[in-house]
C-alpha cells in the first residue's frame, strides 16, 4: 500500500524533479516568507497566530451562511466531546474572535495584524485551487478612515513589487454601506424578479440568501440577463459615496494604478463599502493573487464593540506560480559553505568535532557520515552546492592539517586544525 497526501493538497519539499512544480520548492516559500515578514513590518504590523480549527458557528456567523465557503467548503468534524469544530477556511474571524477574547481592544494601540498560514477548504479540485492553500494576511482594525484602506492596498502593492511580480491588475469597488446595499438589493430584486426562471439554479439559491453575489456569478446566462441591471454604485449613499472617492484619491497620491470594477462584490458576506482584488492574467481562471475589503460590523456582529476594520487576504500558492512563470530565479537556496569529508575512523572523529564548531560559529557545514569513497563525497559536495570541501585523510592526521578544496575554482589549500575555525570564519564572512 502506498499512501499519498490527500486530494488537493501537496508536500512543500528541499527540491523537487518537475520544472512544473518548482514553486513547491521550500527556499522559495522560506524566501517570500521573509519578504513578506519584512514587507509587514516596514508598515507597522505585527504577527498574529491562531489555532487551525475553531468552533464551527464562528465561520458560519463570522463569514455567513450565504457564502460558498461556510456553505460547500468547510472541514467540520466532531471532537471527540461532541463539539462542531471547524479547519480554518480563512483568517479574518479567527483573528477577530482572538482580538476580542483577548480584549486586545482595551489597551490603547494600533490594532495592525498579520498572519502567514495554511487555510482549509473543500474545492472541487481544479487548477489554482486546493484543499489546503496558504495565505499571506492582514487586518487593520478600529480606523474608518479611508486612508487605512490605502494604507493596506498599498502595502500589498509593495509586498508584490518587492518580489518582483509584473502585470497585475488592481480591482476595486464599494459594495457601500448597510443602507446602500438593502437599497440596490431591492432594486435588484424588483429587476431579476420577472427573469428569475432563467437564472442558473445557482443564482435561484443566491436570489433568496444574497442577492449581491448573482454579480459574481461566472454563468454566462447570469451574466447576460445583468446587462441593463441596476448598478451599485448608483444606490451608494453618500457617506459610502464620499468614502469610496477618499480611497481612490488616496491610490492616485500614491499612485497606485486600479480598475473600478462595478460588479465586484467578493465571495464573503462579511464586506461592507470598499472591495478589492488583485489579479494575475497569467494564472487563467482563478486568477486572483489576493483580495480583501473593509469588514466595519464584524466586530460588533461578533460580540465586541462595534469597530471599522479592514484586510486582505493573499495566495501563497499563486503568488509562487506567478512568479514561476514569470521567471523568479531560486533566491536563498540553503548550501552549506564548508563540507567536511573525513578519510577513516580516526579522521571521522577529528572532523566531527570541528563540523560542530563551525556550526555554532554560524558557519554552515555539511560532513559526510556515510564512509564514503573519497570520489563520491566529493561528487556530494558539489552536488549540494558547498562552496569548500574540507578533506581529511591519513596525511592530514599525520601533519594536524585540512585540505580546503574551492569547489568552483577547483583551488587547493592546507590549513592546520588550528587555524581552521578562524581561517574559515574570515572566508566566510567574505562571501
Ligand atoms: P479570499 O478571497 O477567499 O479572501 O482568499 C484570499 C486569497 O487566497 C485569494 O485571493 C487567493 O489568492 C487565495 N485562495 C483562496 N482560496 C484558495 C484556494 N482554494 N486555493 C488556492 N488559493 C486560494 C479571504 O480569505 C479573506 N479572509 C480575505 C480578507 C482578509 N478580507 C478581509 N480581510
Amino acid at each position: 500500500m502506498q499512501y499519498t497526501s490527500p486530494k488537493g493538497t501537496f508536500d512543500i519539499l528541499p527540491s523537487v524533479l518537475q520544472e512544473d512544480d518548482q514553486w513547491k520548492e521550500s527556499a522559495r516559500w522560506q524566501y517570500l516568507e521573509e519578504v513578506m515578514r519584512k514587507t509587514a513590518a516596514d508598515y507597522n504590523f505585527q504577527e498574529i497566530r491562531t489555532p487551525l480549527f475553531e468552533s464551527t458557528e464562528l465561520f458560519v456567523r463570522g463569514v455567513g451562511d450565504s457564502s460558498d465557503i461556510v456553505n460547500k467548503e468547510m472541514y467540520t468534524f466532531l471532537d471527540k466531546a461532541d463539539r462542531s469544530m471547524t479547519l480554518r477556511p480563512e483568517g479574518t474571524a479567527p483573528v477577530i474572535r482572538a482580538f476580542l477574547e483577548n480584549k486586545i481592544y482595551s489597551k490603547p494601540g494600533i490594532y495592525k495584524f498579520f498572519y502567514i498560514g495554511p487555510m482549509f477548504r473543500y474545492e472541487r479540485q481544479q487548477a489554482g485551487r486546493y484543499r489546503q492553500h496558504h495565505q499571506f494576511g492582514a487586518e487593520a482594525i478600529g480606523i474608518g478612515s479611508p486612508l487605512q484602506d490605502v494604507e493596506l492596498i498599498d502595502m500589498l502593492c509593495e509586498l508584490y513589487r518587492r518580489l518582483g511580480l509584473k502585470d497585475l491588475v488592481v480591482q476595486i469597488n464599494s459594495v457601500g454601506d448597510t443602507s446602500s446595499r438593502s437599497a440596490y438589493k431591492e432594486a435588484l430584486a424588483q429587476f431579476l424578479e420577472p427573469r428569475f426562471a432563467e437564472l442558473s439554479e445557482e443564482s435561484k439559491v443566491r436570489f433568496k440568501k444574497n442577492k449581491l453575489r448573482i454579480l459574481d456569478s461566472k454563468d454566462p446566462g447570469d451574466q447576460q440577463l445583468l446587462e441593463g441591471a441596476p448598478v451599485l454604485s448608483d444606490y451608494l449613499t453618500s457617506e459610502a459615496r464620499s468614502h469610496f472617492q477618499e480611497v481612490l484619491r488616496g491610490l492616485d497620491q500614491l499612485q497606485i494604478a486600479y480598475q473600478i470594477a462595478p460588479k465586484l462584490v467578493r465571495g464573503l458576506d462579511y464586506y461592507h463599502k470598499t472591495v478589492f482584488e488583485i489579479t494575475a492574467n497569467v494564472l487563467g481562471a482563478h486568477n486572483a493573487v489576493g483580495g480583501g475589503g473593509r469588514y466595519d460590523g464584524l466586530t460588533a456582529h461578533l460580540g465586541g464593540p462595534d469597530l471599522p476594520s479592514i484586510g486582505f487576504g493573499s495566495g501563497i500558492e499563486r503568488l509562487l506560480q506567478t512568479l514561476m512563470k514569470q521567471g523568479l530565479p531560486l533566491k536563498n537556496a540553503l548550501h552549506p559553505f564548508a563540507f567536511f569529508i573525513p578519510v577513516g575512523e580516526k579522521a571521522l572523529q577529528e572532523c566531527f568535532q570541528m563540523t560542530s564548531e563551525l556550526r555554532r560559529c554560524g558557519i554552515p557545514t555539511e560532513i559526510e557520515l556515510g564512509g564514503k569513497k573519497i570520489q563520491n563525497a566529493l561528487q556530494l559536495a558539489i552536488q549540494r552546492h558547498s562552496t569548500y570541501a574540507l578533506v581529511v585523510g591519513d596525511e592530514e592526521l599525520a601533519t594536524n592539517t585540512v585540505t580546503l578544496k574551492h569547489l568552483s575554482s577547483r583551488e587547493t589549500t592546507r590549513c592546520s586544525f588550528t587555524s581552521l575555525l578562524c581561517t574559515l570564519k574570515t572566508l566566510h564572512a567574505h562571501g
